[in-house]
């Protein structure tokens, strides 16, 4: 009931993101992998679709429903989550980049279970999906997410800059990891905006009331 007298933020926009954590295979039965629960990507997925948005939600291994009305495609690698990303993106306005993607993939995974006596593991970067995105000749309106243990602000801003990001939603991992609440602060290129504690729904409509806003001065 309440949707219904919602203003529709971002009606007839295509928005494409990343949720979750990606898994890197060291062999059929181990991989690397980050601690996220994927609960603030798909809160912020609902949020989008009850804006109106057209939402592909690029997902990494979570466990958790997908939104009603977003079209999920699920992933389990970098490369993975690379490959449906730009698979995704023609037509859409915007990127969001809430996944926390394995810096490091194994350079090859194994076909059998590796033996505890070979104890060499060799490491390769991943590809940075969200700066590729906007890095594109052709980007959509792009955010960042950095969960920080510290230094939030100087970390934060810096890779908003360092990928050219309009926007970033900045948290400390104390305040978000795991839980259904979650302490934001949004940085764009008029500063730094700090929200207040809320359960991470409030958070997601919070977060694309202020992109709604950024996209509608940008296209005018
Ligand atoms: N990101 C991405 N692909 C990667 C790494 C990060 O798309 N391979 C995105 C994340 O989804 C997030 C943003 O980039 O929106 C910041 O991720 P983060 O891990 O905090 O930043 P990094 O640039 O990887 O820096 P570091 O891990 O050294 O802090
Ligand atoms: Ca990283």
């Amino acid at each position: 009931l309440i949707a219904f007298f919602q203003p529709k933020l971002l009606a007839g926009r295509k928005v494409v993101m990343t949720a979750g954590p990606t898994f890197e295979a060291i062999d059929p039965v181990r991989g690397i992998t980050n601690t996220s629960s994927g609960k603030m990507g798909y809160a912020l997925a609902q949020a989008c679709r009850r804006a109106g948005a057209e939402v592909v939600l690029v997902s990494g291994p979570t466990g958790l429903p997908a939104p009603l009305g977003v079209e999920r495609v699920d992933v389990c690698s970098a490369l993975q989550m690379r490959d449906a990303v730009v698979a995704a993106l023609p037509g859409a306005d915007v990127f969001i980049g809430v996944a926390a993607v394995a810096d490091y993939r194994p350079l090859s995974a194994a076909e059998h279970k590796v033996k505890k006596s070979s104890a060499e593991l060799t490491l390769t970067p991943n590809p940075d999906i969200l700066a590729e995105v906007a890095a594109r000749p052709d980007a959509p309106f792009c955010v960042g997410f950095a969960a920080e243990s510290r230094e939030l602000d100087a970390y934060a801003e810096g890779k908003r800059r360092a990928k050219r990001l309009p926007m970033l939603v900045g948290n400390l991992v104390q305040d978000g990891l795991g839980s259904d609440d979650n302490q934001v602060i949004l940085y764009d290129d008029a500063g730094r905006h700090p929200q207040p504690r809320a359960p991470k729904t409030v958070v997601a409509q919070k977060i694309v009331e202020h992109l709604a806003g950024l996209l509608a001065m940008r296209a005018t």
